[in-house]
């Protein structure tokens, strides 16, 4: 049994009971609202039906695909004998109503109803729900031993003291705790409408000035403005990635770099996203690399060429001198790096980052890499690479980093989740992006383009 099908297993098992659980809250909140049982009945069957239908279209389908698509078929479709028969069957409605999720329709590039009514509220829901659910168990494991210590300390006093003392639990504490619970519980999704309305949107211009004693002179000063993690889809429309272009075309930078996650999960809107990016405009270029969803939609060489067309060029494997003032700087890019299997057509792996980037350095100037995975800061430092610029983490997308830097689910992935960072032989920036995936919510972590001025010292 692979690691992976465990963590779907345990992810799922957690769900449901997240979903059992608040499922309980509604059903207590509506003893209090609705006086009539009978009612409360009708609403109770209306609101489950909905709710299953919801289950059905948004998650049922995604979790048979992958779940059935990528452990069970390769034994099952090997197996024989009359045992196997319902698997077989089970499997074929599984990879059928997988492929009808996956494949219903084209991923809009504009915000639809859909989108808007269904798909946004439901994943948003399963988030915040989730999240609420798991503060519940933290608090009502705190509240459990806080009583076990209160109800011990007692007996204690009671046996030092042989008498009995009052019982301190009083029903306006119990009622304390219960609104607390409640407020507490419910707080993921209060976050979670400030994160989809308010701080998904609320795009930050980062200023930084990066010191690269080798930086030929010509390029003092030099600025190279570096947009990530696009995601073209009904929550980052093309008017939406419009409106960034002008905004990084007003910043008048020298470059402008593209740090990968152009498109989601379709392919078919590898289109719309570069010609909006055509826009981009900049004296020195724009260049680019690919990142883990171009490899995902399988995208790699088809948005390469439609971006060449357009003038950008995506560097794959190489290098592109920039030249000013008789002097020049190195410009590097990769594709997407990993050494972990992550998502579909991830088995693509490297035994080692960056192999071979050596013979694409130059040595007497400041080498620039656009690696879309920052994993690969570690070797670009040690080969020398004077800056890597990648995006990939969205910053954590939904994190608690300003409560504690491990608060982000990034940190699971890599240790270069947001900002800058140095060691001996380079240093990194990791941009949070612009776009969303999973829900169309930020929190803690808003969209970011960065405006970099290069300086030798
Ligand atoms: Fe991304």
């Amino acid at each position: 049994m692979s690691q992976r099908f465990l963590i779907v297993s345990a992810l799922t098992l957690i769900l449901i009971a997240s979903q059992i659980f608040w499922v309980q809250q509604v059903r207590n909140w509506a003893t209090s609202l609705i006086p009539s049982s009978t009612w409360r009945r009708r609403v109770g069957i209306a609101g489950l039906v909905g709710y299953l239908l919801l289950v059905s279209y948004n998650f049922l389908p995604l979790w048979l695909g992958f779940v059935f698509d990528r452990t069970l078929i390769v034994g099952g479709a090997r197996s024989a004998g009359p045992s196997h028969l319902t698997l077989r069957a089970i499997l074929f409605l599984a990879h059928f109503w997988g492929r009808i999720g996956r494949t219903r329709s084209p991923e809009p590039t504009h915000l639809t109803l859909r989108a808007a009514l269904i798909q946004a509220p439901f994943w948003s829901w399963i988030v915040c729900s989730l999240l609420g659910f798991l503060i519940a168990v933290v608090f009502g494991l705190a509240d459990r031993i806080s009583r076990a210590a209160r109800w011990l300390y007692r007996r204690v006093a009671e046996a030092s003291r042989a008498v009995p003392l009052p019982n301190p639990v009083s029903l306006a504490r119990r009622r304390f705790l219960e609104r607390t619970a409640l407020a507490v519980t419910t707080a993921p999704f209060v976050a979670g409408a400030y994160g989809m309305f308010y701080e998904r949107l609320n795009l930050e211009i980062s200023h930084r000035r990066i010191k690269i004693p080798r930086l030929p002179r010509a390029f003092e000063g030099f600025r190279i403005a570096q947009l990530s993690d696009i995601h073209i889809g009904p929550f980052m429309t093309t008017e939406e990635i419009g409106r960034y272009v002008s905004i990084a075309n007003g910043l008048k930078a020298e470059l402008v770099a593209l740090t990968g996650d152009f498109v989601t999960w379709d392919p078919s809107t590898q289109s719309a996203v570069v010609e909006v990016l055509a826009g981009v405009k900049a004296p020195f270029g724009v260049y680019g690399c690919l990142g883990n969803h171009e490899m995902w939609a399988a995208v790699e060489d088809s948005i390469t060429r439609l971006f060449a067309r357009r003038g950008i060029r995506i560097l794959r494997g190489e290098r592109a001198a920039i030249r000013s003032g008789g002097e020049v700087i190195n410009l590097l890019g990769v594709d997407y790096q990993s050494r972990s299997p992550m998502g579909p057509r991830g088995q693509r792996l490297v035994r080692e980052y960056l192999q071979g980037v050596d013979r694409l350095m130059a040595p007497d100037t400041a080498n620039i890499l656009l690696s879309h995975n920052p994993n690969t800061f570690d070797r670009a430092a040690e080969y020398g690479i004077d800056l890597s610029l990648a995006g990939h983490t969205h910053g954590g997308q939904v994190t608690l980093e300003f409560v504690h830097p491990d608060l982000s689910p990034s940190r699971l992935i890599t240790p270069y989740v947001r900002g800058w960072f140095a060691k001996p032989g380079g240093q990194l920036y990791v941009n949070r992006g612009i776009g969303t995936i999973f829900v169309p919510i930020r929190f803690g972590a808003p969209p970011e383009i960065t405006l970099f001025e290069l300086a030798r010292s």
